[in-house]
């Protein structure tokens, strides 16, 4: 099994969207959950619930996505590249979904509840970074997904959910090793104040 440093994760993960054909053992995925949740969370609350799906459950998934993205489509709706996202969930052995445990579909994120839920969001946001990083340094490759919104209803209906989802995170044996993707300098998003 490969070990490494934290450094290490943070400088070669990347999104992977091309996986082998090839099972991630159950005590791999329990091992990687073990590590996201000690991630921490606003008030120790941990609202970050998981849904790990494979075999003919997953593909039921990627085929409601499909079928939500065309819906969305054929009603003028921008579904940006969807498809794309759906071949690698296809690919993937396992789909971790993610859900927000203290949150629902459409709750008021403008009204008095807003602090809590960014609060709660941000927390499941640090989770799935911890997950990603986690993966990398035991060796998978992940994709961290906000397309499955494309389907939202339908997935979580299939999964009997009534709480928010918020992502979904792929897994499995990387079958490419992409370079890193550019992105803005730090000193460009960051200024200092003394
Ligand atoms: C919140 C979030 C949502 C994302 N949703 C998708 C997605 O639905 N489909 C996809 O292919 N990639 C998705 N990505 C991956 C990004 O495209 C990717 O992180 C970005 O292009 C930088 O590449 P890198 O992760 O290899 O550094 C998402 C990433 C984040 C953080």
């Amino acid at each position: 099994m490969i070990k490494l440093k934290t450094l290490d994760s943070i400088n070669l993960r990347r999104s992977i969207r091309k996986f082998e054909d090839k099972p991630v053992p159950g005590e791999l995925i329990e091992k990687l959950l073990a590590l996201t949740v000690k991630a921490p969370s606003g008030k120790n609350i941990q609202p970050w619930r998981f849904v790990v799906i494979e075999g003919p459950k997953k593909q039921d998934l990627v085929n409601l996505l499909r079928k939500g993205a065309k819906t969305l489509q054929q009603q003028g709706i921008n579904v940006g590249s969807c498809e794309w996202t759906a071949e690698s969930m296809e690919q993937a052995p396992v789909i971790i979904m993610i859900y927000n445990g203290e949150g629902q579909p459409g709750d008021d994120r403008n009204g008095i509840n807003r602090y809590q839920w960014s609060v709660n969001i941000q927390s499941i946001g640090g989770a799935i970074q911890t997950l990603l990083l986690a993966a990398t340094a035991l060796g998978l490759g992940t994709l961290w997904i906000c397309d499955v919104f494309f389907a939202e209803e339908q997935i979580s209906e299939l999964l009997g959910r009534g709480d928010e989802m918020v992502a979904a995170v792929a897994v499995g044996y990387p079958a490419q090793s992409p370079e890193a993707r550019p992105r803005k300098d730090w000193r460009e998003v960051t200024s200092w104040v003394k």
